[in-house]
């Protein structure tokens, strides 16, 4: 029997309508090395579909994404609708409907030549960060008062629950690789009630891993740390905040926002949405000169979600090969467009699965 898997793919805004058609045809070409058959279901939700419904997305969106096998997502965001609705309209939202409480974003050196324009380190670096994706800082509680008046004022409320700080944390401890080290990342100095709670949670998590090496690291000094010894660390758990902005951090020693991956998951439902973690770009949108690298790795952690592992290891090789030979768009240096790093791509793959 042929395995057959229904993949939903939203390509959002701006460049997340050229890098996802990348990564699509590296889904593709990988699907045809290996032996499995992808349904592709490609939604037309954004921005465009606001202007035009008034949504960002169909009112039974989140059960069409539930009852794929998993989604690639491009990103929102468009000069024309306010970066609240893009957001809160699609993925955000979809986030906490479907209870996706993990957001997984792998940080590793590339191997990279002269285009690189990241720093350079002498040791190759591996981490995953886990991200609590679902509360803390990103619940989007509060609100403004006496607006336009000299006593305006504004709210915006974090919320930590021991439940979700728990599964993240518990998550985090069993990814860790053999002899690895899992750091909490926090700032329960400043912030004693939310950040406490987490410290207290993350103290009963690791009693269930005794053998497990473990730190606690305030997020300050944590950033400084990516930064200068990003060896050092192999699994980082962090709140919703934290873990978005550490995130970046490590697109920043990857040499581009363009290069990272995230997956959206929820391992006991099944639901898994992945997407690059950088947003629309509208300042270089319609060029074609979008790195879709971040894609195409997000592709690949879709892949190793359903459980095509080896296609995800191929379509990660491929990515080093092209970066190795300098196959890279102009942020990381190179002069490639978008489709040409596809191109470059689908070649290796195909060629790789005859070798
Ligand atoms: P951004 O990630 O879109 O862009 C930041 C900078 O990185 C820009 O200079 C951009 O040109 C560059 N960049 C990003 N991805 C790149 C790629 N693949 N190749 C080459 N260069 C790349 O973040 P920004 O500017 O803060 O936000 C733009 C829009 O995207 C906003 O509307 C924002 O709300 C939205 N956004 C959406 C996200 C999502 O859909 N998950 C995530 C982050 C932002
Ligand atoms: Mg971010």
């Amino acid at each position: 029997m042929s395995r057959a898997y229904r993949i939903c793919v939203i390509p959002g805004d701006g460049i997340g309508k050229e890098v996802t058609p990348e990564a699509v045809r590296v889904l593709e070409a990988a699907a045809s090395s290996f032996g499995f058959e992808l349904g592709l279901d490609v939604l037309p939700w954004g921005s465009e579909y606001y202007l035009r419904d008034g949504r960002m997305m169909p009112e039974n969106g989140h059960e069409v994404l539930a009852n794929s096998e998993a989604t690639l997502f491009g990103a929102v965001g468009s000069l024309e609708v306010p970066d609240t609705i893009t957001a809160w309209g699609l993925i955000l939202s979809t986030r906490q409907k479907l209870d996706l409480y993990l957001n997984l974003r792998p940080i590793r050196s590339f191997p990279v030549t002269e285009t690189h324009v990241g720093p350079r380190y002498q040791e190759p670096y591996d981490m995953l960060i886990v991200r609590e994706n679902t509360e803390g800082e990103y619940v989007g509680l509060g609100g403004r008062l006496y607006g336009g008046t000299d006593r305006e004022m504004a709210s915006q409320v974090s919320v930590f629950t021991r439940h979700s700080i728990d599964r993240a944390v518990d998550y985090a401890f069993r990814a860790v690789p053999p002899r690895g080290l899992l750091t909490s990342v926090t700032k329960s100095n400043a912030l004693p009630h939310t950040m406490g709670l987490w410290d207290e949670v993350s103290e009963d998590v690791a009693g269930r891993y005794p053998e497990q090496r473990w730190e606690r690291m305030h997020v300050d000094a944590a950033a400084y740390q990516m930064v200068r010894a990003p060896q050092r660390f192999d699994v980082l758990v962090a709140s919703n905040l934290f873990g978005d902005i550490l995130s970046d951090v490590g697109a920043g020693l990857q040499g581009s926002l363009g290069l990272a991956a995230s997956g959206n998951i929820n391992p006991e439902q099944k639901i898994g949405i992945f997407e690059p973690i950088h947003g629309s770009a509208p300042d270089i949108a319609g060029k074609g000169i979008a790195n879709p690298f971040g894609s195409v790795s997000s592709a690949a952690m879709l892949l190793d979600f359903i459980g095509e592992e080896a296609a995800a290891e191929s379509v990660r090789a491929a990515v080093d090969d092209c970066l190795t030979a300098g196959v890279a768009t102009a942020d990381l240096g190179g002069t490639c467009s978008t489709t040409e790093v596809g191109d470059e791509l689908v070649t290796r793959l195909t060629a790789s699965s005859r070798s």
